[in-house]
Order: structure tokens, then sequence, then C-alpha cells
């Protein structure tokens, strides 16, 4: 799990400090990937944590984001909800190992909570920031483009958990055109929990897999996502098969 420390990163890697932790039976220690934390090497342009559902991806991410000054409810680092969220301990327990550059700004976009960051731009009254157009007045997938097309930035931090949610397939490809710019050009760097087979061919990434043996990298090939996908679209007829047998049995019965 170990890597050796690229150059270049806001972030270089993150460490779980164990001594800090009192019970590793409890939320979220008890995760089997937070539990076998030791140090985790972050790339400096873009690193993905996949996993099923529930193997920590949103819990690690949350903690990353808390360390680097972002707000538990997500946004840039200028918000502050009023509506507090409970946060885990897990950040506590943890050390960002920062680079020698510093970030300008950047975005903590949790999955659960784009309605909100609305609403705060809303009350804000810094609708113009974001294109003009309230981000509550747009679809879902059009407000979160309008986000990343208005506030992310170059030289920027951004933590997406699950950023494909609101995007149709062809929108995902533009997500990737906008990191790439601000990857390559605006020197950003981003770590993205993500289910999404497309977001995750971003190339050249570094991608965890959390599961119950802990954290480790693998390759893009190599996941479940790209798999499970391709072999889904290619012989859809035998899943269908393998999946509705249950249901056939019961009819013939
Ligand atoms: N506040 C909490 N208290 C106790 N357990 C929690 C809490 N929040 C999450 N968990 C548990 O921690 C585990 C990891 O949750 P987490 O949300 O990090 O998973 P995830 O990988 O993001 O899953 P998904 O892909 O469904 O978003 C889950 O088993 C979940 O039930
Ligand atoms: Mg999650």
């Amino acid at each position: 799990m170990k890597r050796a420390h690229l150059p270049g990163g806001f972030i270089r890697s993150v460490q779980l400090l164990r001594e800090r932790v009192e019970d590793f039976s409890r939320y979220p220690f008890s995760i089997p990937a937070v539990r076998a934390l030791e140090e985790l090497a972050l790339d400096p342009k873009v690193t993905f944590l996949v996993g099923e559902n529930g193997s920590g991806k949103s819990t690690l991410i949350e903690a990353l984001a808390l360390l680097a000054g972002f707000n538990a409810e997500g946004g840039s680092k200028g918000f502050n909800f009023a509506t507090r969220r409970s946060e885990s301990e897990l950040h506590a327990a943890m050390r960002l190992v920062r680079g020698a550059r510093r970030e300008k700004n950047g975005f903590f976009l949790r999955a659960e909570s784009f309605f909100n960051v609305a609403t705060q731009v809303d009350e804000l009254g810094a609708t113009q920031f974001y294109g003009g157009t309230s981000l509550h007045e747009q679809s879902h997938g059009e407000s979160f483009l309008a986000l990343v097309k208005h506030r992310f930035k170059p030289e920027s931090l951004f933590f997406l958990d699950e950023p494909e949610a609101a995007l149709s397939p062809a929108r995902q490809l533009t997500l990737l055109a906008h990191m790439h710019e601000l990857v390559e050009r605006g020197r950003s760097q981003f770590i993205i929990a993500t289910h999404s087979p497309i977001v995750l061919a971003y190339p050249g990434a570094t991608i965890y897999r959390l599961s119950e043996d802990g954290i480790a990298e693998v390759a893009y090939e190599e996941t479940e996502h790209f798999a499970l996908t391709r072999d889904f679209l290619l012989h859809r007829e035998r899943f269908f098969r393998e999946l509705f047998r249950g249901g056939d049995d019961q009819d013939t019965s």
C-alpha cells in the first residue's frame, strides 16, 4: 500500500495515526479499508477510490476533505452551512502529508449534498459566479456542469464523491475533458470516489480499491467496473438468463 511519494501534488499522502485510534472495532475505524490503513500516496493529478457500496469511500473522502480545510457539508472553502451533519471521527486520527505547492481553492462535492450547495449559492447571492442562472433552476446535470465550468479553477484541490450521479454518459465525457484541462494546464489535483466505468477511465490515474482486504492499487482493466460493464454489454442475454433464472423456476413450478 505504501508507495514512493510522487512530487507535484498539493497532498502527497495521507497517514492514519494508529496510536490515536482508541477502538478499531467501532465506526469508522472498523471499516476494513480504514483498519488496514497506514499511509496512502495520492496521485499528484487524479486518484480514484472504488469499491462496493459500504466499503468506506465516502468516509475516507470526507476525512480527507476535512483535513484539507473543507466543510463537512461540501462546497468551496468559504462555504459554511448552518445545518451541521455528523462527521466521522476519522479525520482526527489522520494527517495529510502536503507537497510544496498550496492550492488556491477547490471544491468538496458530496454525493448527497449538491442541493444544499445550490441553496447556499442562492442565499449568498452568488449566482453570477455560477454562470448567471440559479443552480436550482437547472437540471441536476446542467447545474453540476455549470458548477464545474464556472467554479472549478486552476491550481485547486477537488474532492468529488460520485460526480457521475448527475451526468449522462456524454456529459461524463464532458466532465473528463474539464478535468483534463484543470489537471494538465491548471495543475489541479482530484480525489474522486466513483462507480462509473467512464469516469474511472481517465488516463493515467491512480485507482485504489477499498475492500474487505484493505486498500490496494489496481489497474483500470482489473476493476469490476471495467470488466463487469464490458461483459454485460457484450453478453447481456447471458447475464439475464442467470439473473432471472429464479423467477423462471418459480413460474414453471
Ligand atoms: N454515521 C455512521 N455510523 C455508523 N456507521 C456508518 C456511518 N456512516 C457510514 N457507516 C458505515 O460505514 C461503512 C462505509 O460507508 P461509506 O458511506 O463510507 O461507504 P461508501 O463506500 O461510500 O458506499 P457507497 O458506494 O454506497 O456510497 C458502511 O458500512 C456504512 O454502513
Ligand atoms: Mg459513498
